[in-house]
This record gives structure tokens, C-alpha cells and sequence, in this order.
């Protein structure tokens, strides 16, 4: 059981699989992916012994992400192995979904359940100058085959400073008929983008009074969730949540560990370096890697402390996927 001082439980983990990317989101990659950094991302041998040793601690759900995880050409084997992987019962990805339309069933075939999609607009062009590229028809299609394939779908919008009215009254008349659960994240601020962030950061709080006031109504939330507040509404087939790691006690109910796509091991999206695990993923070493992680786990801080001079990730969040 992977544990931290402050009694929080980690069951899930978030695996980064490579940071290239063919999108250029502003707020993630606005250049674009510019190559491999110095350090390469993790075989499918090092992924294995990876999964063997948080599953034997306790692991029971991972998500894939990136980069566009499903960029790798050996995804498919990620995905089985993963799959095979014995107390994996849950498999998550993040993806941008642009390839998913001729994709979903056979990733759900190979043991996939649940994809989380980025759609940041609803109009084509200010999605297309969002992400640098002009696919919002493309990852439309992808959730209708995922849903088709039996996949559950969540969608994610960024909040930036331009998210006007309309484009809220425009994601909600899509919910009346789209059974998905559409998260607004509050942008986060990574070290390469500081700028960025601070003309762009917007907070979630007055679209839930919006959301409140419109008549959406409060999910308690499962003891085991995630970090979104989620809301539901009779008349909407859809859902919504609210991600706002700039909120009070955000980190409490934190229950995720993060494996960068170097393979270096997160216990926080916000933590600085990364610690290294490269040599036991190398050998193979599960019962040396489930001891380092153990120790490892005591290191976590109790929380991001964003608002006490953290000033974000250090990497691109496509390095750690998010
Ligand atoms: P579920 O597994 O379905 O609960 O989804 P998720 O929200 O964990 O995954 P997803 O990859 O869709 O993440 C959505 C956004 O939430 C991303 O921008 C993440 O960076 C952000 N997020 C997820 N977990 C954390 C966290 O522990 N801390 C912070 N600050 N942000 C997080
Ligand atoms: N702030 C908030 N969300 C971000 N994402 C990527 N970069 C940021 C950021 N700086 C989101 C993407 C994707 C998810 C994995 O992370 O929209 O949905
Ligand atoms: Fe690619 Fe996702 Fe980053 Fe956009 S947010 S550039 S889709 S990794």
C-alpha cells in the first residue's frame, strides 16, 4: 500500500508515455514539440516492471497520457500489457482524440475504459487557434465511435481570460443531448509559460455560481474521486465539473502519483525535479522499485503551495501529462 505522511492513499497513477506532440495547444506546447529531450522515453520492458511494482502496492487504475500517448507506435502493446497487468482493473488515457474516430474500439478492445478528451472551443476556428490545429470535426467523430465502442468520455476545457459567455452557453446547449462530463480546468501555470499564465488564468469560481444559479445541482463526491467538483442538471444528459487546483484544500484528497515520460517518478504535478527511478526500471527490479517508492512516498508536502510562492510546474505538462 503506497501511502504518505498525511494518511492519503495512492491507488492511482498517471503515466506519461512520451511528450511528443502533434498539437500545439497555447496554454501546453505553443511551439509545437521540438524533439526528444536528453532522456528517452520508457520501453515497454521498463513500463512492465513499472506496473508490476505499483500494482503490488496497490495500484488499481492508471491512465495513459502524454504527449499524445497514442503517437507511440507500440500504443497497442502498452495498452495490452498494461491490461494484463494483475490488480490493474482500470485503464484511463488522455488524449486529444483527433485519431480516435478509427481507433476507439480497438483500444477498447485491448482493454481501454475510459478516454478524457481536451475540446477548448466549440467553433471550429477558436479551436484550430487554440491547439494549432483545425480538427474539431475529427475529435467530434472520435467521441461519438468511443462512446460507440462503449468507452467513457470525459471532455476537458481549459478556462483562459477570452472563455466568454457564449462559449459557455455553447458547451452547455451541447450537453442537453451529449451524455459526457465536461470538466472546466483552471489554467495552471508552468514555468515555461509564466506570461502565459498570468494574462490568460481565470478563475473557476464564478462559472459555478453561473452553474448554481442555472440550477445545476452538486455530486457528493465518492470518497475515491478525483480533483473535480461535479455537478448534474435534470434536463441535461451531460455533466460538468470543476477543476480548480487554485482552490482551498485542493491537495486533500489528493490519491494520484505521477511517472513523467522520463520516467521519472512525480508525487506532485508541482513538485520540482523528479526523482529518478531509471536504474531499477532498467533492471527489471520490482521488489527494488516497491521499496524506493515506499521511501519515496514520505517526501510528498501536503500540498502544491501555489498560492505561497510556487510559481508551477517546472515542465511542460506535456512531459507529465497533466
Ligand atoms: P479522472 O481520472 O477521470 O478523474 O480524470 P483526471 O481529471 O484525473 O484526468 P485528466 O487527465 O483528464 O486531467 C484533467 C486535468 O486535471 C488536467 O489538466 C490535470 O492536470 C488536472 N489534474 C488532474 N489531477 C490533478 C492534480 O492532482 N493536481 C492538479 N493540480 N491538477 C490535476
Ligand atoms: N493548465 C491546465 N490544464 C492544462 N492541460 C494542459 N496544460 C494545462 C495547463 N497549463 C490540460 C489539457 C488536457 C489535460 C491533460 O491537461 O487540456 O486536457
Ligand atoms: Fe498536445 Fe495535450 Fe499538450 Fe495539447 S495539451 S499540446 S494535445 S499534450
Amino acid at each position: 500500500m503506497l501511502e504518505d505522511s498525511f494518511g492519503r492513499q495512492f491507488h492511482y497513477l498517471r503515466l506519461s508515455i512520451t511528450e511528443a506532440c502533434n498539437f500545439r495547444c497555447q496554454y501546453c506546447l505553443p511551439d509545437g514539440y521540438q524533439g526528444p529531450s536528453s532522456d528517452s522515453f520508457l520501453s515497454v520492458n521498463e513500463i512492465q516492471t513499472l506496473l508490476s511494482a505499483f500494482a503490488q502496492l496497490g495500484t488499481s487504475k492508471v491512465r495513459i497520457t502524454g504527449g499524445e500517448p497514442t503517437l507511440r507506435r507500440d500504443f497497442l502493446d502498452v495498452l495490452h500489457l498494461t491490461a494484463q497487468t494483475p490488480g490493474i482493473e482500470r485503464i484511463a488515457m488522455t488524449t486529444h482524440g483527433a485519431r480516435m474516430s478509427a481507433h476507439a474500439k480497438q483500444w477498447k478492445d485491448a482493454g481501454l475504459h475510459q478516454v478524457n478528451v481536451s475540446i477548448d472551443s466549440l467553433d471550429p476556428r477558436q479551436f484550430a487557434a487554440i491547439t494549432g490545429q483545425d480538427k474539431l470535426k475529427e475529435v467530434l467523430a472520435g467521441l461519438d465511435a468511443a462512446a460507440n465502442a462503449g468507452l467513457d468520455v470525459k471532455v476537458n476545457t481549459v478556462l483562459l481570460n477570452d472563455f466568454s459567455d457564449a462559449r459557455l452557453h455553447r458547451f452547455l446547449a451541447w450537453l442537453k443531448e451529449m451524455p459526457v462530463t465536461l470538466r472546466f480546468i483552471e489554467l495552471m501555470e508552468t514555468g515555461d509559460l509564466p506570461q502565459f499564465f498570468n494574462q490568460q488564468h481565470q478563475s473557476g469560481g464564478p462559472i459555478k455560481q453561473t452553474l448554481l444559479a442555472q440550477g445545476w445541482q452538486p455530486i457528493v463526491k465518492r470518497k475515491d474521486a478525483g480533483p473535480a467538483q461535479e455537478f448534474f442538471h435534470p434536463d441535461y444528459a451531460g455533466k460538468i465539473g470543476l477543476i480548480m487546483p487554485y482552490s482551498k484544500d485542493f491537495c486533500k484528497s489528493c490519491n494520484r502519483l505521477r511517472v513523467a515520460a522520463n520516467g521519472k517518478l512525480h508525487l506532485c504535478l508541482f513538485s520540482e525535479h523528479g526523482i529518478d527511478m531509471r536504474h531499477l526500471l532498467a533492471d527489471g527490479d520490482v521488489a527494488g522499485l516497491k521499496q524506493f517508492l515506499i521511501e519515496c512516498l514520505g517526501q510528498k508536502h501536503e500540498t502544491h503551495y501555489l498560492h505561497d510562492g510556487n510559481t508551477g510546474a517546472t515542465t511542460h505538462l506535456a512531459m507529465l501529462g497533466g
